[in-house]
């Protein structure tokens, strides 16, 4: 018996080591050279074992029908940084707080760039309400102020300045409740101050603008109206975290989630 299971044994080494031999060589000097060799698979990214062995079995968000296509749109049309994952957050918060829109509520955008997102916000707001909302998209279309505080090496004044106020607005033009603010959300956001709002994008990257943004709209949020704000817990854009981390915590009547998307979602509560 012992000699058969020996024999067992040694036939299982054998073809271990035959295994090995026959890895590819890239595959053996790979992990020597701090890479990792994986098989492509067409729109899949690297990604950490933080989303555990299962991942494979996730359905795929940009199949969803309804969002599929309005994503497709601006992704095709290289208007946004935002990619599907983000995206498809943005449709979930439309989609919940549907209920709430009329053309008496407005949905903002501050951080609006070459306008991609504005235009998701308001073609997801054309197919989810019933009555639409009024939109308005703000942003200095010459990229970020000159006078930002120095907060990290990711931003520095005029960066995002590659866009142009007169062209988004001609992109946009196809909403006609969508209106396009030129200039730093601090000194336009006097025109919205009598506007109630059931969803708000902040993606401006940095510490102040947010602070100011998340400032102006917490009492003008409707209560079950909810604000995204972009790049939260992203190590290039650490103003930003701060900013909602210290707006929570003055207030109970936010609920706050740090999504993995590099998001983070403020439902109004009271
Ligand atoms: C990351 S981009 C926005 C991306 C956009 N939402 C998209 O979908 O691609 C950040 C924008 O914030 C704008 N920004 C920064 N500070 C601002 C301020 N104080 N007021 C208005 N816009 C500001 C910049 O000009 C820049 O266009």
């Amino acid at each position: 018996m012992s000699e058969l299971t020996d024999r067992y044994q040694n036939k299982e080494r054998r073809r271990e080591r035959r295994k090995l031999r026959a890895k590819p060589l890239f595959k053996k000097l790979a992990p020597r050279l701090g890479l990792a060799v994986y098989r492509y698979r067409h729109d899949f990214h690297y990604c950490p074992q933080i989303y555990g062995a299962g991942y494979w079995k996730k359905i795929r968000i940009q199949e969803i029908g309804g969002f599929k296509e309005l994503a497709d749109k601006v992704i095709a049309d290289h208007r946004s940084l935002l990619y599907y994952d983000r995206l498809y957050i943005l449709y979930q918060a439309l989609w919940n707080v549907r209920y709430l829109a009329s053309d008496a509520v407005s949905i903002a955008e501050i951080g609006v760039y070459r306008g991609g997102g504005s235009y998701f916000i308001a073609s997801v707001a054309h197919q989810l309400f019933d009555r639409e909302p009024k939109i308005h998209s703000i942003d200095t279309f010459e990229g970020h102020p000159d006078d930002i505080a120095a907060e990290d090496d990711s931003h520095w004044p005029g960066k995002f300045g590659d866009t142009s106020f007169e062209e988004v607005k001609k992109y946009l033009s196809v909403f006609p409740n969508l209106t396009v603010y030129k200039g730093r959300f601090e000194d336009r956001c006097a025109e919205l101050e009598r506007e109630k709002f059931c969803f708000v994008h902040v993606d401006v990257d940095i510490y102040a603008p947010t602070r100011a943004c998340l400032e102006f709209f917490s009492e003008r949020l409707l209560i079950g109206g909810v604000m995204v704000a972009d790049d939260y817990g992203l190590t290039t854009c650490q103003g930003c975290k701060q900013a909602v981390d210290e707006f929570v915590a003055s207030r109970k009547n936010y609920l706050k989630f740090h999504l993995e998307t590099g998001q983070s979602l403020l439902i109004r509560v009271g």
